[in-house]
């Protein structure tokens, strides 16, 4: 059904630079980097959008404000329109209004699906055939799916230490081909890049990749309309290579600068203690992100070392008067624990780190603030966190028995 929807109309014009030297490309780099090595921005000239323009469903309902040329029929599995849900049992004795933006609904079961829509639309309409990409396990499924979607080869490299089985399986499954590299994500990804930079047929699919973070900023639109056209005071997510904080940026800074929205939140982003190369520098007021050499955290999603958009990411906080955090596996696990037995929401690790810092947050912000958490994906794909031994779970053979339990 969706390759027939009439979305693309009206679309807008383009163009990319780069973040770090501003250097401005007449045509796409293939591996979305500038030769200096800054990460690509790409800026849109879309007129003055309205919520009106925008018709339809997911993420393809903001064609008018994606950098996809009319007549190109999107590589879509229905992504977007995930749902947001009102926390009404955490932290209830507060007067704040609490969110869960539950991207784990997404076709693949990470918000990753949101960028990936765009990036493989982009990918086949410029003939490229082989997509590539380093991944912590969501992208790899996400890309596994869209690229089977639009008849693409796909290629994903793996850390070799865990990544969570359920990511594994999608990536198998949709066909794509996996390699593990001895080293964890960072040195996956400088792998990929190092010989997608030679070959120049392979389309980088990481969130480097400009289209991507166009995709992704749709999730910022959907809150605002979700919240009755409002914007959160406060939206906090999961930092791993600090893409998706700068995609929600990006969303909400264009609504206000189309002059649909009056403000912008800030940004909260959110590290595992263990994984915290550029919420480390921030809280110690640097001004440069140093890579951290064997990052470990239960959250394997964002078990990164070596942030690619870092510049982007630590814009988006300064510029939005935001903050960068770390919090603890302990902290990580709790959070995840108290998400799924008290809103009946199940968030894999990474996902549970922005409501971690709730404790904190309680503590210093305007006790009416309205707050929206980005919970990135879906925690069956991780089922290992959840330790069980299927023995323990008592066993019984008629109905007699079962009158103990009741
Ligand atoms: N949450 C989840 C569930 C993720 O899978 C990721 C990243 C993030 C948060 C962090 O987003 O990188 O844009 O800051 N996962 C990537 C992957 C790295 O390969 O699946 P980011």
């Amino acid at each position: 059904m969706e390759e027939e929807l009439e979305l693309l109309k009206n679309n807008s014009d383009w163009s990319l630079h780069c973040f770090d030297c501003g250097r401005e490309f007449s045509e796409e780099p293939i591996t979305s980097k500038c030769d200096c090595g800054g990460v690509l921005e790409l800026t849109l000239d879309a007129g003055n959008p309205k919520l009106e323009d925008f018709e339809g469903t997911g993420v393809w309902r903001y064609s008018r404000v994606l950098p996809i040329e009319d007549g190109i029929t999107p590589v879509t599995i229905n992504e977007g329109n995930t749902p947001l849900i009102r926390l009404d049992k955490i932290a209830t004795d507060t007067g704040l209004k609490l969110f869960v933006k539950n991207e784990g609904q997404n076709p693949t079961g990470s918000f990753k699906d949101r960028g990936m829509t765009v990036a493989v639309t982009r990918a086949k309409s410029i003939g490229a055939r082989t997509l590539v990409c380093a991944s912590t396990g969501n992208t790899s499924a996400s890309a596994a799916a869209y690229g089977s979607r639009g008849g693409m080869k796909v290629i994903v490299l793996i850390p070799s230490g865990k990544i969570a089985g359920g990511k594994l399986v999608q990536a198998v499954i949709h066909g794509a081909s996996v390699i593990r590299v001895a080293g964890d994500f960072d040195a996956a990804l400088e792998i990929m890049m190092s010989q997608a930079s030679v070959r120049k047929d392979l389309y980088v699919v990481n969130s480097v990749n400009p289209f991507r973070i166009e995709g992704q900023k749709t999730g910022a639109f959907e809150i605002f309309e979700q919240l009755g056209r409002r914007v959160p005071d406060y939206v906090i997510l999961p930092v791993g290579n600090a893409g998706n904080i700068s995609a929600y940026w990006k969303g909400f800074s264009e609504l206000k600068k189309w002059g649909i929205s009056n403000k912008t939140p800030r940004m909260i982003g959110v590290q595992a203690s263990g994984a915290a190369p550029l919420a480390d520098a921030f809280l110690r007021g640097e001004e440069t992100v140093v890579r951290w050499k064997n990052p470990e955290t239960v959250a394997s999603a964002i078990r990164i070392g070596n942030p690619v958009s870092w510049k982007k990411a630590l814009k988006a906080v300064i510029d939005s008067k935001g903050q960068l955090l770390t919090v603890s596996d302990q902290e990580i696990l709790k959070s995840q624990r108290d998400l799924a037995s008290k809103e009946g929401i199940f968030v894999e690790p990474a996902s549970a780190a922005p409501l971690a810092v709730l404790p904190y947050l309680r503590e210093v912000i305007d006790k009416n603030a309205l707050v929206v958490f980005v919970c990135t994906g879906s925690g069956l794909k991780d089922q290992n966190v959840v330790p069980i031994d299927p023995e323990k779970i008592p066993i019984i053979s008629d109905v007699k028995e079962l009158s103990q339990f009741l």
